[in-house]
C-alpha cells in the first residue's frame, strides 16, 4: 500500500497549516493511501550536532525520535510537509528535522547510496503566512521553497507544485479560503494519482 508521511510543523494545533494538511490527508486517504501524520512539536529529538558520523554511516547516530522519522522517510512513497512561515522559513523544530536529514544528503552524495531503490517519490509543501511579502517585495515563500527544494533532493523526491497561502494569520483564518482547502484536498488526490501512474501500488 502506498505510504505517505505527513508532517505538521506548526506548534499551533489545529492552526492554519494543519487545517490545510488535514484536507490533503483527507484527499490522500480517500484515494487509498496509508498516511502517517507526525506533529513535529510532539516529537522528542534534538537538532543536528554536526558530528559528521553520517558522512561515513549514511545514517544519523543520535538516538532519539528522529530515528523513527528517518525510517518512515526511507520507506514512504511521498511526503507532505505543512508549515507556517516563521521569519521567512519553517519553525525551529521543523528546521531541526530538516537539518537531521543531512544523513540522507550524506548517504546520497558522500556515499553514493540509493536508500530508495530508485523508486519514484513525491514531496509536497503546504504553507501559509501572515503577510503577502517579506522585506520590500521579497516573495514571501521564497525561503521556505528553497529549503524544501534542497530537502527533496536529499530525499530523492520530485517536488509537486507547492500549496502556498499568504495573508492568513489568526487561527482559523484559513477557513475564509475554502478554495485553498479544496486545493489542498485535490493535492492529496493528485499525489496518489501521480504515484499510481508511476507504478506505485
Ligand atoms: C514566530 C512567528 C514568526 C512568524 N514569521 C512570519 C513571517 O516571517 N512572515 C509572515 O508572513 N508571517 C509570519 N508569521 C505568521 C504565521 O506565518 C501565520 O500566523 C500562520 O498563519 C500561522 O500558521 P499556523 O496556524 O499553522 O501556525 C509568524 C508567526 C510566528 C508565531
Amino acid at each position: 500500500m502506498m505510504k505517505i508521511v505527513a508532517f505538521a510543523a506548526s506548534p499551533r494545533i489545529g492552526g492554519n497549516s494543519e487545517t490545510l494538511l488535514d484536507e490533503t490527508i483527507r484527499g490522500l486517504k480517500e484515494s487509498g493511501a496509508d498516511v502517517r501524520k507526525i506533529r513535529t512539536h510532539a516529537q522528542d529529538f534534538i537538532p543536528c550536532i554536526s558530528c559528521g558520523k553520517c558522512d561515513t554511516l549514511g545514517r544519523c547516530v543520535i538516538d532519539d525520535s528522529f530515528q523513527e522519522m528517518f525510517d518512515l522517510l526511507v520507506e514512504c512513497d511521498g511526503m507532505v510537509f505543512s508549515s507556517p512561515l516563521y521569519f521567512m522559513n519553517v519553525p525551529g523544530r521543523g528546521k531541526a528535522l530538516i537539518d537531521r536529514c543531512q544523513a540522507f544528503w550524506a548517504a546520497k552524495f558522500s556515499l553514493n547510496l540509493d536508500l530508495f531503490s530508485g523508486r519514484k517519490r513525491l514531496g509536497l509543501l503546504v504553507a501559509c503566512s501572515g503577510k503577502k511579502y517579506g522585506v520590500g517585495k521579497t516573495p514571501i515563500f521564497r525561503g521556505i521553497e528553497d529549503t524544501m527544494n534542497i530537502l527533496y533532493i536529499a530525499l530523492g523526491m520530485e517536488p509537486m507544485k507547492s500549496l502556498l497561502v499568504p495573508e492568513v494569520d489568526l487561527k482559523g483564518d484559513i477557513n475564509k479560503f475554502p478554495q485553498e482547502l479544496e486545493k489542498a484536498y485535490e493535492a492529496g488526490k493528485n499525489m496518489v494519482e501521480f504515484l499510481h501512474q508511476n507504478g506505485v501500488e
